[in-house]
């Protein structure tokens, strides 16, 4: 009986603890309990070293007015470790302080440990020492890799703990993940994937960190983890049990840029809509991967081939700046959905089809809350649904929200909803919301503040047989001989021509083949750039075959290999390689093919330069520079060196190397990253439609042009005076067009009905509730420390295009700059009441009229 009480007791306390405790994170089938409390949580990836710390307060607050709770990133291992037990948490990658910054701004942290991360980050965030531990396999039932994930993931975790950081501590973190979509690996790889999944769920809550763990992509994620939707939609998706809530952990707002390839932009309307359709089938959590992507800086970048810029087409673009109208319809999303939050923890869903293509989705809860989500799935024609005692309107692939079951506060494709239903009276509660609301646009540019450079320049040697690290007959893999501490490998090797031979009487060059791993590879013959050859991100191999100009006695043939990033996914991506396999041939000559693969090689790892730190200070002082640029111009393998002041003000830099080719940047020792202008982008930009289906090659930038342009400068790297930038160009592009800049708001644009024409009047009228609806204002707001300069484009009436390129139409109210111009130049910030009496009366009664307004900003 005694023993009984106890258990009661033990079983009572224990279950609280779990549940009801303080600092306690639990779930059940409809969310995250935080305290014993449902939330809906709205979370947005940041990569702590993709920005530098003097960024990160900024990034998080404006994450935070976006309507985030949650910050998620990855943990980058190989970052931490760069050799074995050499661990590093300093500058970008000091984790502890940027987890602290997040929870000084009131913020939680998702943190996934993994330690793989994938993430198109180099090697997907393992050390590359790792893939030389005697007997590793990567990511399987192995016993060298286990190991060494347990200690890393240990070593992390124990780390959070001694700083407090687990919400059971009073600390940020809500969650982890372990491992990362690694279902789709299990599937290929069998029996030991499926041993190594139970291991790794099991070594992670062994940790017994005291919130739950998550892994992504995995359908049999034992129990208590969590499994996860990672995609550009992920409302289909269902945890493996009843009693998981519904997560998705990567909602993909744009997607990566490799060289080579065009800019992926994701429309804010799909991105609105997939989450709307994801909260409305009963997801409680959903992470924006990337709500700031950043930069990959240095040699961070995987792939191969992923650019320097991982701007990702996010709220927040790579330079911290808002996106809009990116950032501000995901901020209005966020507040909507936080108005429907008590009936979508606590309600009950029902469905109702209100057409062929459209829908209601309402959570109604004991307490009387009732929410509703109205969906239209049709891509091509709006609706008019019948829903209570209303009707609502909706526009092609929409959802609006009705967090009281009959006001509209939002629709995921009225991204300008300055306009919409302000009603007189009626909306109480939604008032001060509504009249908040509305996503401007905002183009942005880039201001040349700095191309007045003194260039010196150095020439890398071309390496030389008598200058290598080793020699030995036949080709040795690039990444074995490098250890990834460059991206450079010089195999040489001398080749003997006869007099006698037939081309050198007029005959055709002959044919040098070389078949490589990887990545990219320039030729060099007697020490001239002979041709270049690059493979892509999906096909990194190439083959160079092309005509050599050979001289009769000992020809010297130096092959430049260079890796661009490794890969970061794919089954046992730690295997494939890189550099120069071969075979490597010599066609043409009298004896027909002579093979080269079998003779004797040189190698040099790295170029003279990086063994030299002309990168740095100290290093770029200890080699004469020749002045000017006339004589090294255009060579390839060119080190190039300037100094100059920091600009003033405070907004991002970034330089232009449009005139370049291939190559690095360094700022004060700091590696910008790679650049590689002269890799243009191939594919199809085409209009881009927000309706239907996305995937990452339907809406694309930058065909026909560099792949990525301009490298972000982080102010924090500079000095005010004196600071040196140093580049190595390989392929003889001219640093004298190379600029600096700062990006800034050029102009922003409001584009509003006078009221929403369908909705507003049809919704009010039926409703018999309102009188009239209120007029709408536009919103106008420059950047910080910018003011309005100018009004490039104003009417109200029926104009046509879009923010950029905005067009009169055949109705115009001959007042509408002047408002504009009145109200607006000189300030900050402006709103206009949209009336047909502020713009000198109706210029064409009975029809339905816009404004359309680009303003200029400036300092
Ligand atoms: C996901 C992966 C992320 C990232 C993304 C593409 O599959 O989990 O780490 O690589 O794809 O950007």
């Amino acid at each position: 009986m005694y023993n009984g009480l106890l258990l009661v007791v033990a079983l009572l306390f224990f279950s609280c603890w779990i549940s009801c405790g303080e600092g306690s994170v639990t779930y059940d089938s409809k969310a995250i309990l935080v305290n014993g409390q449902r939330k809906i949580l709205i979370s947005g990836s940041i990569h702590y070293p993709r920005s530098t710390p003097e960024m990160w307060p900024d990034l998080i607050q404006k994450a935070k007015e976006g309507g985030l709770d949650v910050i998620q990133t990855y943990v980058f291992w190989n970052g931490h470790e760069p050799e074995p037990g050499k661990y590093y948490f300093e500058d970008r990658y000091d984790l502890v302080k940027f987890i602290k910054l997040v929870q000084k701004a009131g913020l939680y942290v998702h943190l996934r440990i993994g330690p793989y991360a994938c993430a198109e980050w180099n090697f997907g965030g393992f050390p590359v020492w790792l893939k030389y531990v005697p007997g590793i396999s990567f990511r399987t039932n192995n016993g060298p890799f286990k190991a060494a994930m347990r200690k890393f993931t240990t070593k992390i975790v124990r780390m959070m703990k001694n700083e407090k950081l687990y919400e059971t501590q009073g600390g940020p973190i809500i969650l982890s993940q372990v491992e990362n979509e690694y279902g789709p690996m299990e599937y290929e790889i069998g029996a030991p994937a499926r041993a190594y999944t139970e291991w790794a769920a099991k070594m992670a809550v062994g940790l017994d960190t005291g919130v739950p763990w998550v892994m992504c992509k995995q359908d049999d994620a034992p129990d208590p983890v969590i499994n996860t939707c990672n995609g550009f939609y992920c409302d289909y998706f269902s945890p493996n049990k009843a009693y998981k809530p519904k997560m998705w952990t990567e909602a993909w707002t744009g997607w990566f840029t490799e060289f080579g390839g065009p800019v992926p932009y994701r429309p804010a309307e799909d991105l609105a809509f997939s989450v709307a359709k994801f909260i409305q089938k009963g997801g409680s959590y959903i992470n924006y991967y990337m709500f700031h992507g950043g930069t990959n800086f240095g040699r961070t970048a995987g792939g191969p081939f992923i650019a320097t810029s991982y701007d990702y087409d996010a709220p927040l673009d790579e330079y911290g700046l808002l996106r809009q109208p990116k950032w501000g319809h995901l901020k209005d999303l966020h507040r909507a959905i936080k108005l429907c939050e008590p009936a979508l923890v606590s309600g009950d869903s029902s469905v109702m089809p209100l057409g062929n293509y459209q829908e209601a989705r309402v959570f109604k809860s004991r307490d009387g809350s009732c929410a509703a989500f109205l969906a239209n799935y049709n891509q091509h024609s709006f609706a008019k649904v019948p829903f209570g005692n209303m009707h609502y309107n909706l526009p092609p692939w929409s959802i609006s929200i009705l967090p009281d079951c009959k006001n509209t506060v939002y629709n995921t494709a009225r991204v300008r909803k300055d306009f919409l239903l302000f009603c007189n009276g009626f909306l109480t509660y939604h008032s001060t919301f509504l009249m908040k609301i509305g996503a401007q646009s905002a183009q942005m540019k880039m201001t040349t503040v700095g191309s007045d450079f003194s260039w010196q320049s150095y020439n890398e040697e071309t390496a030389a047989n008598d200058d290598h690290a080793f020699m030995t007959v036949g080709l040795v893999e690039q990444i074995n001989i490098t250890r990834d501490r460059t991206d450079y490998l010089w195999y040489t090797t001398d080749v003997e021509i006869d007099p006698s031979e037939g081309f050198m009487r007029g005959g055709s060059w002959p044919v040098l083949t070389v078949l490589s791993a990887g990545h990219a590879l320039h030729v060099f013959i007697n020490g001239q750039l002979s041709g270049t050859a690059y493979g892509s991100l999906e096909n990194p191999r190439l083959t160079f075959s092309e005509g050599v100009y050979l001289k009769a006695g000992v020809n010297h043939i130096a092959l430049l290999s260079i890796a661009v990033g490794l890969p970061n996914v794919g089954p046992h991506f730690e295997t494939w390689n890189a550099g120069i396999l071969g075979p490597v041939s010599l066609g043409g000559l009298n004896e027909g093919r002579r093979d080269l693969t079998w003779q004797k090689w040189y190698y040099k790892v790295g170029l003279k330069g990086e063994s030299l730190s002309l990168h740095s200070l100290s290093g770029s002082s200890s080699v004469e520079w020749v002045e000017g640029l006339d004589v090294s111009e255009r060579q390839p393998l060119t080190w190039y060196k300037t100094t100059f002041n920091a600009p003033d003000g405070d907004e991002p830099l970034a330089l232009d190397m449009n005139t370049m080719s291939k190559g690095q940047i360094w700022i004060n020792g700091h590696s910008v990253g790679r650049y590689w202008n002269q890799y243009k982008a191939s594919g199809g930009c085409g209009a881009c439609d927000y309706a239907g289906w996305f995937n990452e090659k339907k809406c694309l930038r930058n065909c026909g042009k560099a792949s990525q342009r301009w490298y972000h400068v982080p102010r924090s790297w500079l000095y005010p005076t004196g600071n040196l930038l140093v580049i190595f160009e390989e392929w003889g592009g001219s640093p004298s067009g190379i600029s600096l800049a700062k990006r800034e708001v050029d102009t922003v644009c409001a584009d509003i009905f006078e009221w929403q024409p369908t909705l507003v009047n049809w919704e009010m009228q039926s409703s018999g509730k309102v009188n009239k609806p209120l007029r709408p204002k536009a919103h106008l707001s420059c950047g910080s420390g910018q003011k309005i300069s100018s009004i490039k484009f104003a009417s109200f009436g029926t104009p046509g295009g879009v923010c950029g390129s905005f067009s009169q139409g055949g109705c115009h109210a001959f007042h509408s700059y002047d408002v504009f111009q009145r109200y607006c130049v000189g300030q900050q910030s402006c709103a206009v009441p949209i009336t047909p009496e502020i713009f000198g009366g109706d210029p064409c009664p009975n029809v339905m009229k816009k404004l359309s307004v680009e303003a200029v900003c400036s300092k």
